[in-house]
């Protein structure tokens, strides 16, 4: 008896991927490999992937493009939520794991697979991800991850592939482990493990260094509804076009750059190199388009929401009911988060230089200087006397007044 019958295995055309086919029947005694490769707008050709699959003795090769749904549900509620894990990574590989794990979920309903699986190592936090979330929407399936358990180093790997025809890579393969989609690419390994040396120039392919990006600033104006970015300088834009194009401009600037410790869930800590342009500047922008438009209460509240909610993406909890509770909350705070927020790159740098609302709640009438002030000086003197009344109290009592 085989570990299961008819497997769903999620599919990338590299190395791992393709030799978990023939290892998951020889060794796990499978029958049926069904393999799956998704677009998230990672720009690889999938024709070739999809025939790669077949080659190395898949019986069906499935290739399904879900890069809108990717942007749209994905990508814009962590844009809403302002998610940035430890405080700086914009989460552009781990929001693309429960929506893989969806349509492993759903092929296998398709094609009656008893199991499903992935090529994620032992080390990782995709693999939590995946499992999680696989049992999350389905938790009768059994989940196969023949990496986590082979222990081949990858030169074994790569023989084990020899043997059931799957070529090994034409050029040297490059000595970094990359996670590419249209939201931005994650880098790990190679010289990038010594956390003392600074990533060479040839890793990044998203964004521009300092040196080569223009010397005159781009100004561009994002439309916020309800904050979800739907325009660039009052031109509609799908949600794949948006992410596209604020990609091309930020990175074109320089802008998009992340060289971090990161802790990850499984306990030891890593230096990751990101690039996800569009994702930094959406967030910066749409944070800023909240501080016009929302209460400071609400405003205050929610970045301890936008936390957890952070970490529960990162840790592989998209599909639980936490995460369906602050789903709700932060749908709500959002009702009003319309506006324009203008954007100036250069250098490396994307700027908020200006931000409106119908919804704002800034009075300039309030805030300004000038004589057309409304604001009631007075008032404040009788405000600061009651809110300092526990200081005063506490201040006289320690001098024993
Ligand atoms: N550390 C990042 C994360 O956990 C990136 C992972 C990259 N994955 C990969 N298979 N190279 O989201």
């Amino acid at each position: 008896m085989g570990r299961a019958n008819k497997v769903v295995l999620a599919y990338s055309g590299g190395v791992d991927t393709s030799v978990c086919i023939p290892y998951l029947k020889q060794e796990w005694g499978v029958k049926e490999v069904i393999t799956l490769a998704a677009d998230l707008g990672q720009g690889d050709e999938l024709e070739p992937i999809r025939l790669k699959a077949l080659s190395s003795g898949a019986e069906v090769s499935l290739v399904r493009d879900v890069t809108a749904e990717f942007v749209r549900d994905y990508a814009f509620p962590a844009i809403q939520a302002n998610t940035l894990y430890e405080n700086r990574y914009p989460l552009s590989t781990a929001l693309a794991r429960p929506l893989i794990a969806k349509i492993l979920v759903e092929a296998a309903a398709e094609y009656g697979a008893d199991a499903v699986a992935h090529g994620c190592t032992g080390k990782g936090n995709d693999q939590v991800r995946f499992d999680v979330s696989i049992a999350a929407l389905n938790p009768n399936l059994k989940v196969l991850a023949p990496a986590r358990e082979w222990g081949m180093s990858r030169e074994e790997t790569i023989a084990y592939g020899e043997k059931f025809g799957i070529p090994s890579p034409v050029k040297k393969s490059s000595p970094y482990s990359i996670d590419r989609n249209l939201l931005g690419r994650s880098i790990e390994a190679g010289i990038l493990e010594d956390a003392w040396s600074e990533p060479p120039e040839e890793i990044y392919l998203l964004t521009k260094a300092i040196a080569d990006t223009p010397d005159e600033p781009t100004y561009t104006e994002i439309t916020f509804e309800r904050g979800v970015p739907v325009a660039l300088d009052g031109n509609a834009r799908s949600p794949v076009e948006m992410i596209a194009e604020l990609n091309a401009i930020a990175g074109g600037h320089g802008v998009g750059r992340i060289d971090m410790m990161e802790n990850r869930l499984v306990g030891i800590k890593s230096r990751e190199i990101y690039e996800a342009p569009a994702m930094v500047v959406l967030i910066q922008a749409h944070r800023d388009l909240e501080s016009l438009t929302l209460t400071s209460d609400l405003a205050q509240y929610k970045r301890g929401i936008e936390d957890t909610y952070a970490k529960m993406i990162y840790n592989g909890l998209w599909y639980s009911p936490l995460k369906t509770a602050l789903d709700a909350f932060i749908q709500s705070s959002q009702e009003r988060v319309s506006g324009v927020v203008r954007v100036k790159f250069f250098k490396g740098n994307a700027t908020i230089v200006g931000r409106k609302s119908a919804y704002s709640l800034y009075d300039e009438d309030l805030a300004t200087y000038t004589s057309a002030d409304r604001f009631d000086h007075k008032a404040a003197e009788g405000f600061i006397y009651v809110w300092g009344m526990p200081t005063r109290v506490w201040a006289q009592k320690m001098r024993g007044d």
